[in-house]
């Protein structure tokens, strides 16, 4: 795994954009080099070495495509999450301007698609639908997680199927590209995919818990800033969901507040967390989406020990601390 991941930071890493105009491919150097866990581009390397693929040097196109996408998601999520901080360090549309923030994350985009058309010509119809597809229904997740913000209630299942999108399908494609440039059949696609979603829900309910209870100095982005803006995360669904009637009317006078006029919004709002134990809920709901990628890796049809690094990998990231 480790030799994975180092394979593909150093072919992320060495990309290299023109010079000018600066203001169109340093927000783009910018943000491929601030880190990050790199999960993504390693889930395709590693599904490919499930599937018996020994040459890494074909897979590394799709890894950065993946990669290269879930940077463009990002720097126009915190333009529309409003983001100060990003790995750390001041976001791109802070750092330039919003105008800045939207062509620079186009055109991260296009060379996601300049990268997955290097990959196996063989398998370029493949990989494109899928990574059209699941682009497409990234735009999806992120449209519902804007319209949900303002929303006074939401459905758990709503919810549930707006993190899909935005979040898991992308880790369940990542893995299915690698399948297919490995020669994977449709159903093993489909298991690994399957896989991957189910650690992708469990991978954002994660993302939630910590955006309100993570360390503030390992995080990497502001503790509590889904709460500032009303963010319908697990925490808060399910809050509204159990919460007494006695304590409704703190909860809607804490989302009507913003943290300019009430300054302790964000830890009163963790203290009806706390009392109502949402985290625990969400804790459990991980565990079961857990549970359900371990099943869909067992019906996978590859020796065990293959297996493994995938596994380790997947319980890593559910106790992830940024
Ligand atoms: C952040 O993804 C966006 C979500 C889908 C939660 P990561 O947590 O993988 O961010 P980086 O790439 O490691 O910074
Ligand atoms: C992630 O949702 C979805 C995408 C980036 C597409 P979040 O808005 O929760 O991600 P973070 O917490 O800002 O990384
Ligand atoms: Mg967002
Ligand atoms: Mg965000
Ligand atoms: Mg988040």
């Amino acid at each position: 795994m480790q030799h994975l991941q180092k394979l593909v930071i150093e072919a992320i890493e060495t990309s290299q954009f023109p010079e000018t105009p600066t203001n169109l491919y340093d927000p783009i150097r910018y943000i491929l080099t601030l880190g990050g866990k790199r999960v993504r581009p390693v889930l395709t390397l590693m599904a490919a070495e499930l599937f018996g693929m020994q040459e890494m040097e074909q897979i590394i196109p799709a890894a950065k495509a993946v990669e290269f996408f879930h940077n463009f998601s990002l720097i126009h999520d915190d333009l529309m999450d409003q983001a100060p901080l990003r790995r750390g360090k001041t976001t791109v549309h802070e750092k330039w301007d919003a105008n800045i923030a939207i062509l620079s994350g186009d055109g991260l985009l296009v060379k996601a698609y300049e990268e997955i058309s290097k990959c196996n010509p063989v398998y370029l119809p493949a990989t494109l639908r899928i990574l059209s597809k699941v682009a497409m229904e990234v735009c999806e997740g992120q449209q519902l997680d804007m319209d949900y913000e303002s929303r006074g209630s939401l459905l758990m299942d709503d919810y549930l199927e707006m993190i899909r999108l935005k979040t898991s399908v992308l880790l369940g494609g990542a893995l299915q590209l690698g399948a297919i440039l490995s020669g994977a059949n449709e159903q093993q696609q489909q298991l690994i995919y399957d896989f991957g979603e189910n650690v992708g829900l469990a991978f954002q309910l994660q993302d939630d818990i910590l955006d309100a209870y993570g360390d503030p100095d390992t995080f990497g982005k502001i503790v509590g800033g889904d709460i500032i803006i009303n963010k319908k995360t697990f925490l808060l669904v399910k809050l509204m969901e159990v919460i007494a009637p006695e304590d409704v009317p703190m909860m809607q006078h804490l989302l009507h507040a913003t943290v300019e006029a009430v300054p302790t919004k964000v830890e009163d709002m963790l203290k009806l967390y706390d009392k109502y134990q949402v985290r625990k809920s969400a804790d459990e709901l991980k565990d079961v989406y857990t549970q359900r990628a371990f099943e869909k890796m067992s019906a996978l049809d590859v020796p065990n020990e293959r297996k493994e690094a995938l596994l380790l990998l997947a319980n890593n990231l559910l106790v992830r601390q940024q």
